[in-house]
């Protein structure tokens, strides 16, 4: 026998695919530029049970984690992500009836007490708790959500957007099963000056270091007495940090992590048995909030000193003479 809440689920995505074919959108939503240039509000359509599964893995979800769905529907993600892999969540939706059936959903699925679902629309959701955020959504409200992501996610916490990722911001991950789904990791604020102290094999070091950010990706460089020297190879993932300074004629791995204005990790130099490993710990000295963009650019496309040659067009790439001298 078919439940009660079945048959609505059945007869409420009957209608909507109906709307959609009216409407000349099917079998996508309505043409993705045409909506975003009219603000059409996201229509409900469920993502499939393979999309919810591939969605789900995307995401990486575990039992420690929170999970948001923005635009609910019926349920379907968040009382997956509960049943199994114990996560817990909630889910809102601007649709009172749909919020009813998700409720109802969760409770047949035996997971009400992790699954809720609230009438609410998604720009009055807090979202703080949250440490992974999924959804289904048109490009327009993707790109007008944003900056309430970015100013309300803890750095680390997964978005995953099915369909529509946001304009400008590039995925940390696209995974293309017969729909797309983009990854995107809440990078951390590290733009700013630092100081970095540490202890290496040859004595206690340290660097007062810049930082340049554009969402996951950042460039910069540590100014030492007489010197500049670039940051190679410098990676954002969430709070985790790496980057790699090359001091005379060694390279130094630094890896960490960023709480705040604080970081902290391992710094490793040598290869094979003559690797050493020491701690490093940063902080903060500038937010580059506190400087004018055009005041820190200047900052750091300062020109290195006269004993170091940058490689043209990457105008990081600077090496103390000597060393690129010692490499031919
Ligand atoms: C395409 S459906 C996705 C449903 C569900 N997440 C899934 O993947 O099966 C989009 C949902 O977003 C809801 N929605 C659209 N705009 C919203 C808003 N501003 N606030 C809350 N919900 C919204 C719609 O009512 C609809 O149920």
């Amino acid at each position: 026998m078919i439940s009660k809440a079945r048959w609505r689920t059945v007869i409420s995505v009957v209608a909507c695919l109906l709307a959609l074919w009216a409407a000349g959108s099917w079998p996508r939503f309505a043409d993705a530029a045409q909506a975003a240039a009219l603000d059409v509000p996201t229509p409900y359509l469920p993502s499939t049970r393979l999309d919810v599964e591939e969605l789900l893995r995307v995401a990486a979800i575990g039992p420690q984690d929170v999970v948001v769905d923005l635009g609910s529907g019926d349920g379907r993600i968040v009382i997956a992500a509960a049943k199994h892999f114990g996560a817990r969540g909630f889910g809102v939706d601007i649709d009172e009836k749909l919020v009813a059936l998700a409720n109802e959903n969760a409770r047949e699925a035996g997971v009400s007490d992790r699954a809720r679902f609230y009438h609410r629309d998604i720009f009055a959701t807090d979202l703080r708790e949250a440490t992974v955020v999924t959804m289904y959504l048109l490009s327009s409200l993707v790109n007008r959500l944003r900056p309430k992501l970015l100013a309300e996610l803890r750095p680390g916490t997964r978005i995953v957007a099915h369909d529509y990722g946001f304009d400008g911001w590039k995925p940390d991950r696209t995974v293309v099963i017969t729909k797309t789904f983009y990854l995107y990791v809440v990078p951390a604020q590290v733009a700013g000056k630092w100081r970095l102290e540490t202890t290496l094999p040859e004595g206690e070091r340290s660097y007062e270091f810049e930082l340049n950010q554009q969402l996951q990706e950042i460039r910069g460089g540590a100014r030492v007495p007489g010197g500049y020297l670039p940051l190679f190879e410098a990676r954002l993932a969430g709070d985790r940090i790496s980057f790699v300074i090359v001091d005379g004629q060694r390279s130094y791995h630094f890896d960490g992590r960023v709480t705040g204005s604080l970081m902290e990790g391992t710094v490793k130099s040598g290869i094979g048995n003559a690797q050493v490993e020491n701690r490093w710990r940063a902080t903060r000295i500038l937010h580059a909030s506190s400087l004018s963009d055009l005041a820190f650019d200047r900052l750091l496309t300062a020109k290195p000193p006269a004993d170091f040659e940058c490689a043209p067009i990457i105008n990081h790439s600077c090496l103390p003479k000597r060393t690129r001298a010692g490499q031919k």
